[in-house]
């Protein structure tokens, strides 16, 4: 079915909020801007797409995404470069992702035409909120809920689908040590690992406080059935460089698709580094973290871009990575940068 973009509503605020913002201080996800998409699907389809003030949206105590976490997400990411143009990283790996997400809860699946339509309406009434200069960006959050009041256990009937934006920064500030998850797993075989369902997010929760209680800021999720296998870090997937190699898990039904992730090893295959895509156990990497060949530990994800890791724990053993000058990690966090803000060249067409 084609949707008509020319159904788009649009209600601007009467006085932006964005000079009591102060951009040099941001704390990730807290400020949103003036606007935001909505879309609701009721009798079989998606209808009245508006673009409207931010604001609180109300729904009935029965809605079913309190009750059953029917509810998917995305991140995205809007670039400004030095001419004022306003670029998106590979948008169209996020909608194919936010709909195979939805499939995976049995939402319905979001109409493309609306999607783009939606945001880049929505990204030209925003744009003063993106801000020029590398590290810059304005987070984009589109998400999906069930809104249909009732609380028997079957998919919902109705659905809000909403993108909401805010301006970012970095989002994690300072040193990241992460801990190799020895109890604890975050998705299993057959079950919503690589999908961006909320409640993949919310039970991470309890298990990282733990490991902040222990002294790091994220876990490295080990595979359910065995955990001897490293997999992902919720926030970020992860690579590993054990001497000039780069490892990293292959996705999976339980390990998420990052754009970045494939950005990454795209990256890697331009510059000749080896990437081995497979399984990779937790005794390799402690073993080659003994004898000095493990170089460096990154995450990657839309929100961190490349974060790289200083340390990890485990078993109650804490071992530090050492400060690399040709850090692999550096090197594709500002090959990225590079692209996204239309510094340089893009050759495989990621620039939206
Ligand atoms: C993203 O990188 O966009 C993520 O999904 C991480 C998020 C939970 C902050």
């Amino acid at each position: 079915m084609k949707y008509d973009t020319n159904q788009l509503e649009i209600n601007k605020v009467q006085k932006s909020k964005i000079e009591e913002v102060n951009f040099d201080n941001l704390v990730f996800g807290e400020i949103f801007t003036d606007h935001m998409f909505e879309c609701d699907y009721a009798n079989g389809e998606w209808q009245n797409p508006k673009i409207k003030p931010y604001g609180p949206i109300q729904l009935a105590p029965s809605a079913k995404v309190f009750h059953y976490g029917q509810a998917v997400f995305e991140g995205m990411k809007a670039y400004k470069d030095e001419d004022d143009q306003i670029w998106l990283f590979r948008p169209d790996e996020n909608f194919k992702r936010i709909n195979k997400s939805s499939a995976r809860l049995a939402i319905p699946e979001f109409p493309e035409e609306f999607f783009f339509n939606g945001l880049e309406e929505l990204l030209k009434l925003e744009k003063d909120w993106i801000k020029k200069g590398f590290g810059n960006s304005l987070y984009i959050r589109p998400f999906v809920i069930a809104t249909e009041e009732c609380v028997s256990a079957n998919p919902a009937t109705k659905y809000k689908f909403m993108i909401i934006c805010s301006p970012a920064q970095a989002y994690y500030s300072g040193e990241v040590r992460v801990q190799f998850s020895e109890k604890y797993s975050r998705a299993a075989d057959g079950g919503v690992g690589a999908a961006k369902a909320a409640g993949n997010y919310a039970a991470q929760f309890y298990p990282t406080n733990l490991a902040k209680e222990a002294g790091f800021q994220q876990i490295i999720w080990t595979d359910a059935n065995t955990h001897e296998f490293l997999e992902e870090a919720g926030t970020m997937n992860i690579f590993f460089r054990v001497g000039d190699k780069l490892i990293t898990a292959p996705t999976s039904d339980r390990i998420l698709d990052g754009v970045t992730r494939k950005s990454v090893i795209d990256l890697a295959k331009d510059l000749n580094i080896e990437v081995e895509i497979r399984r990779v156990k937790v005794s390799e990497i402690v073993e080659a973290a003994r004898k000095g060949e493990l170089k460096e530990i990154f995450g990657s994800g839309t929100a961190t871009v490349i974060n790289p890791i200083s340390g990890f724990g485990y078993k109650g053993e804490k071992f530090e990575l050492p400060k690399l000058e040709d850090s692999y990690g550096k090197s594709f966090k500002d090959r990225l940068m590079k692209i996204q803000y239309n510094q340089a060249e893009d050759k495989h067409g990621w620039r939206h």
